[in-house]
Parts: C-alpha cells; sequence; structure tokens
C-alpha cells in the first residue's frame, strides 16, 4: 500500500477521469485542488506538508478527531482477535453490545436498535418501518431539511436543488415550513400521517429551531398518532453539546437516526433507534423476523469503532468540550455582526455553527444576482487559500459559511479562525475587483 500510494500520480488527474470530473473542475476553479497527505485530530496535512485546520470534519463525521489514535487501536485489536464476523444466520457479541450502548444513552422510549451503513438508509429504515408500523403513507418533512440522497429520504428532502431532476419521488410525502406549528398541525390533523421527519438543528444553513417548535411539533405528533422522527445524523454525539440534539428540548422521539461520526469517521454505519412499539408491529411474527436489513449493516468494525468512539467521547469528555468551545466561538465572533454590514447573523449550537451574510451594496446584489450565495464564497475560498482553514458554504442558494469541527480542536485554533474570518469578511465586504471576479468566475458567470 505505501508503495502505491507513493507512485500514484495525480489524485485529481485520476478523480477526474474515473468518479467525477466536474467535481474535480469545481475544486481546481475555487482553489480546493490539494494533493492530501496525512490528517490528525483537527489538521490535514497537502503534499508540501502546509497544515491546514479542518472546520469541516469530513461533514460532521470527525467528532472525536481525524484518525483517532484509541478508535484505530481497537480496530487494530479486533481485527487480531479473529473475531467471527457477520453469522448472516446467527448472531455475534459485538452488534449488541453497540446497540446496548446507543440505547443507553437515550431516553427510555427507545429500545430497539437496527443499525445501516449510511445516514440515508437510516432514515429510509425510518420512513419505511414508521409506515408499516402506523399502517399510514403518508410522510411530512420540513422545507430545507436534508435527509439523504436516496429516493426515499430524497422524497423528504426539502432542498429543490436535490429533488427537482429527480422526479417524480415517492407518492405520500409534504413540506412544511421549518418552525411552523400551524402548517404541521394543518398536514397532521387528517390523522394519516405515519411520520415527521426533522432534524434538531437543520444543516443546510444551520437553522436553529424556535423556541417551543420541537416540544411542540412532538406534541402534535403524538396528539394524531404520526411518529416523530429526529435525524440526528449530523447533531448526534456531541455535535451541538449534549450527546444528542434532542436532549436540548427534552424530547422523547419514537424514531432517531444516527450515523456520520458514530464510526469516528473509519468505517460506514448508521443506525435506527425506535420504540419498542413500532419494532414490535414491523418484525411482529417469525415469517416477519427479517423484514428489513442489510447486509453489511451489522458488520463488526463498524460496530467496534462504535464502541471505541463512544468510549473516547465520554473518557476526555469531548460533548462537554463541544458546548464549551462552541460557546468560545459565539463569543468570539458574534461581535462581527455589530461590526460589518454585511454580516446579518452569527448562530449555533455547540460545534455546529454559521455566519450569514446579506448585502445591500450595488456589488453585492450583482453578485447575488448571478448566483443566491455568492458572496459565502468570498469568504470560504480565502480563508482556505490564505489562512488554510477548511470550510464550506452551508447550501445552495444561502449565503451562510458553516463549519463542523472536530472536538478536539484547540482553543487557539478557534481564535485563530474568528482572527482570520473578521479579516477575512471585512475585505470581502470591500469588494475588491479582483474577488469579485473571481467570484463570478467560480459560479461559471465569467
Ligand atoms: C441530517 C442528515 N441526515 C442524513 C444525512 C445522510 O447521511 P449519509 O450521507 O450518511 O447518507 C445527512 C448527510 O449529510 C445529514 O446531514
Amino acid at each position: 500500500m505505501r508503495g502505491l500510494l507513493r507512485d500514484r500520480g495525480d489524485d485529481l488527474d485520476r478523480w477526474a477521469r474515473t468518479i467525477n470530473p466536474q467535481f474535480a473542475r469545481v475544486l481546481r476553479t475555487i482553489g480546493f485542488d490539494r494533493t492530501w497527505e496525512r490528517a490528525e485530530g483537527a489538521y490535514l496535512w497537502d503534499a508540501d506538508g502546509n497544515r491546514y485546520l479542518d472546520l469541516l470534519g469530513g461533514f460532521g463525521m470527525y467528532n472525536v478527531g481525524r484518525n483517532n489514535p484509541r478508535v484505530r487501536a481497537a480496530l487494530v485489536e479486533a481485527l487480531e482477535l479473529d473475531t467471527p464476523g457477520m453469522l448472516a444466520m446467527g448472531v455475534t457479541a459485538l452488534p449488541g453490545l453497540l446497540a446496548d450502548a446507543l440505547l443507553q444513552r437515550t431516553p427510555p422510549r427507545l429500545e430497539r436498535c437496527l443499525f445501516t451503513s449510511s445516514g440515508t438508509e437510516a432514515n429510509e429504515a425510518a420512513l419505511k418501518l414508521g409506515r408499516a408500523a402506523t399502517k399510514r403513507t403518508r410522510v411530512v418533512s420540513t422545507d430545507h431539511g436534508f435527509h439523504g440522497l436516496t429516493l426515499g429520504a430524497l422524497s423528504a428532502n426539502g432542498n429543490p436543488e436535490f429533488t427537482t431532476r429527480f422526479q417524480p419521488l415517492l407518492p405520500g410525502f409534504d413540506r412544511v415550513p421549518f418552525g411552523d406549528l400551524d402548517a404541521l398541525d394543518g398536514e397532521l390533523r387528517s390523522e394519516d400521517v405515519a411520520v415527521f421527519i426533522v432534524e434538531a438543528v437543520q444543516g443546510k444553513g444551520v437553522n436553529l429551531p424556535p423556541a417551543g417548535y420541537l416540544e411542540g411539533a412532538q406534541a402534535l405528533c403524538r396528539r394524531y398518532g404520526t411518529l416523530f422522527c429526529v435525524d440526528e445524523v449530523m447533531t448526534g454525539f456531541g455535535r451541538t453539546g449534549t450527546m444528542f440534539a434532542f436532549e436540548h428540548w427534552g424530547l422523547e422521539p419514537d424514531l432517531v437516526t444516527v450515523a456520520k461520526s458514530l464510526s469516528g469517521g473509519y468505517v460506514p454505519v448508521g443506525a435506527l433507534l425506535m420504540s419498542r412499539t413500532v419494532h414490535e408491529a414491523v418484525f411482529d411474527s417469525m415469517p416477519n423476523a427479517m423484514s428489513h436489513g442489510s447486509t453489511f449493516a451489522p458488520n463488526e468494525l463498524a460496530m467496534v469503532a462504535g464502541l471505541a468512539m463512544l468510549h473516547e467521547l465520554e473518557e476526555l469528555r469531548l460533548v462537554e468540550r463541544s458546548a464549551r468551545l462552541g460557546e468560545r466561538l459565539l463569543e468570539l465572533t458574534r461581535p462581527l455582526v455589530a461590526e460589518l454590514d454585511v454580516v446579518k447573523d452569527v448562530r449555533g449550537l455547540g460545534l455546529m455553527w454559521a455566519i450569514e451574510f446579506e448585502g445591500s451594496g450595488m456589488a453585492y446584489r450583482m453578485l447575488e444576482r448571478a448566483q443566491r450565495g455568492l458572496f459565502a464564497q468570498l469568504v470560504v475560498v480565502p480563508l482556505f487559500s490564505e489562512h488554510r482553514i477548511l470550510t464550506q458554504v452551508a447550501g445552495h442558494d444561502v449565503a451562510v459559511v458553516r463549519i463542523l469541527p472536530p472536538f478536539v480542536l484547540s482553543d487557539e485554533d478557534l481564535e485563530q479562525f474568528a482572527d482570520a474570518l473578521a479579516a477575512t469578511v471585512r475585505r470581502a465586504q470591500r469588494m475588491p475587483r479582483s474577488l469579485t471576479r473571481f467570484a463570478l468566475t467560480a459560479a461559471g458567470i465569467r
């Protein structure tokens, strides 16, 4: 493997040839086309030995840090133990141990765990099992919600840029504005909705729920017999400063989906945690004992990584760290709202943080006309190329930059980010011609 990697040639060329040329174009255009050699904790190194601060964490899957040494050691140990692997017709120790560990950390209402290999599959399971358990067919989700890109989860997606070209999606899916309880009541009152699926904090745009919204949504679900499903794929395992985001509002969902950082970023894995009633309504007899599943879902390496990740999170008190660093980050960055006209909002919960822009000047309006949210690229690109900090625009059509860093980053890292951000936004607000030209090129407009 070492030799293969040493003599491999250009990664981006090969990616463009074999995987996705358009993605390679995007990376080249915005100057993100580095050759990556190594990672550790909250840092990445390129082939020239430059260190980058990774505030994106692989879209939030490295909560315990990239290449976490204790998760790795557990994986190596498990490989050396020659554990039985997947029996298919039989059970082994590790899936039960991880299921137990997950259910011990969630409200008593959740009693069963079904493993998957990704977040979207966990949501597929929630929708499919939820429909069978309630004997209802409709699903309600929220505008701007994101639950994955397979067909069922995509049908619940509230972002047209992901759905428009893939119609028709599944029938019976409707959406309501995030935060609007009257609209939700309007959909649920017909008592034919199986599942209401919602992120506690929306990843696209980092939208926090208005006060009382999630508690109200749960109450409406209970009133109308709809299953309340909280998608914790991004927010789970400490991202928002509690083990699960729903804890902030004392919720007790019927269905909870997790994935991303469950394996510490090492092995694909996800899970649907559900109430016993839902489970028993679907897996209701021996002939139905295998009504849903996936060959690789409870694979042992994923289970080992999950157990080690939970251990690491608690041993190093990383959830508390996420809460503390999140507060610190808000302290450091909130003053930008008062200082700079172009900063509309700075918000966050734990280490899920975003800055939103809104401008009124001619240049800003021209950029926004060219492509909504383009101003945010004027921040993300120099943060990367000049300050070596990796961030991301938080969705199509939104002028929002977001970060989802590994929790192991330091106070100094946050201070470095806050300083770099302030300098970058100040400069972007002046809209120097070179930046504007770059942005229009990046958007494919010039
Ligand atoms: C809230 C949420 N749900 C589901 C998913 C889909 O997860 P996966 O990419 O593992 O399929 C994502 C991915 O970003 C997500 O953020």
